[in-house]
């Protein structure tokens, strides 16, 4: 089966034809520069943006793939959650295709698209069995999911404020570091020296829910104490800090859910799993714990179509259609 998926539900415009567990392409238009000088996502001018580039990165992802409209077997959209606006542009652009071509269409959930990327073929690196446990860290979302198959998704906590990756936006813009604030504080917090010590909420043993909207707090407050822009040495000691407190949480929590549902392995994903140090420690926690690990590579970790044009596969082998009528939909818990 070889199928093409389009994600459009934040500030990436991406395109992707998968056959089997395969990617023949994987085309994405990244708006971060668009939004970059208002530190975060502007959902007009992401709407707007997605309506330039939907139809050359679609055309792009067909021709690299080497793949024509009548050579697909079916067509799949992100339908939710996300920004109604973007989420707009590219389930129309797909609902369009299918009815002319007559293709067979679905409509993705964009946290499936994420849960599953890790079991996309990737250069003979070795993909997780089902079932596994899986946490979910993107700028959006944040929390863990029992995937029993590629169906049987089961959350098992989320976070009841923030998201991890929008706690890393927040924290860099607040220390003047630029948008996304993600990879900017693991870089920063990769480098050797002192950390600041931040408190992480939700430590307990029982819950699997996640709170980040108090640590954003406590850097704040830790900035608005010194009484003046911290220095150079100072950003670098509260990105190790913030890091290392919102890392060993997100790790501390899977694993532990991991354990309590007798799941044997682990996966990170969402944009957040691009994350150097979360990677490493999540190594070492699960070495300690005999689980396995994976985690897709960076570029399948961050929003991308190949992830939704899979999960969309999947879907269209099982039977699933939608009808041409689906309205996208900015919540969409699974
Ligand atoms: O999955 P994603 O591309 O989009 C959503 O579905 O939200 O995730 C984007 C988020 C942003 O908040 C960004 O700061 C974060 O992922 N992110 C990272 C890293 N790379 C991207 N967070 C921490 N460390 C990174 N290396
Ligand atoms: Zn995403």
């Amino acid at each position: 089966m070889r199928i093409l998926g389009i994600e459009s539900s934040c500030d990436e415009t991406a395109a992707s034809v998968v056959e089997g567990d395969r990617a023949l392409s994987d085309v994405v238009a990244s708006q971060i520069p668009i939004h970059r000088p208002y530190g975060g996502v502007v959902p007009e001018l992401a709407s707007r943006n997605h309506l330039v580039k939907i139809v050359p990165v679609v055309e792009e992802a067909l021709t690299r793939a080497g793949v024509g409209l009548g050579e697909l077997d079916g067509i799949a959209a992100t339908a939710g959650p996300g920004l109604v606006g973007s989420l707009v542009v590219g389930l129309q652009f797909a609902k369009t295709i299918a009815a002319a071509r007559g293709l067979p269409f679905v409509g993705v959930n964009h946290l499936t698209g994420h849960l599953l990327a890790a079991r996309l073929e990737d250069g003979g690196v070795p993909r997780p069995e089902f079932p596994y446990m899986a946490l979910l860290a993107s700028g959006g979302h944040t929390g863990i999911y029992h995937v029993e198959d590629a169906s049987r998704v089961t959350c098992l906590g989320e976070t009841r404020d923030d998201a991890a990756g929008e706690a890393f936006d927040k924290v860099s813009k607040l220390l003047g570091l630029g948008y996304p604030g993600g990879p900017i504080i693991d870089r920063l917090a990769a480098t050797e020296g002192p950390a600041e010590e931040f408190p992480s909420a939700l430590r307990r043993r029982t819950s699997f829910e996640f709170s980040f909207s108090g640590i954003k707090t406590a850097v704040a407050q830790h900035v608005a104490r010194l009484g003046r822009k911290p220095d150079e040495g100072e950003i670098a000691a509260i990105a190790r800090g913030f890091q290392r407190a919102v890392v060993e949480i997100l790790v501390r929590k899977v694993v532990l859910a991991a354990r309590q549902k007798q799941v044997p392995r682990v996966v990170l994903s969402g944009g957040v799993a691009a994350n150097i140090g979360l990677r490493r420690h999540a190594i070492e926690v699960c070495g300690e714990n005999d689980l396995e690990l994976f985690a897709p590579p960076t570029n399948r970790c961050t929003d991308n179509g190949a992830m939704i044009a899979y999960a969309g596969l999947l879907a269209l082998s099982r039977g699933e259609r939608s009808p041409l009528d689906l309205a996208p939909r900015a919540a969409w818990p699974l």
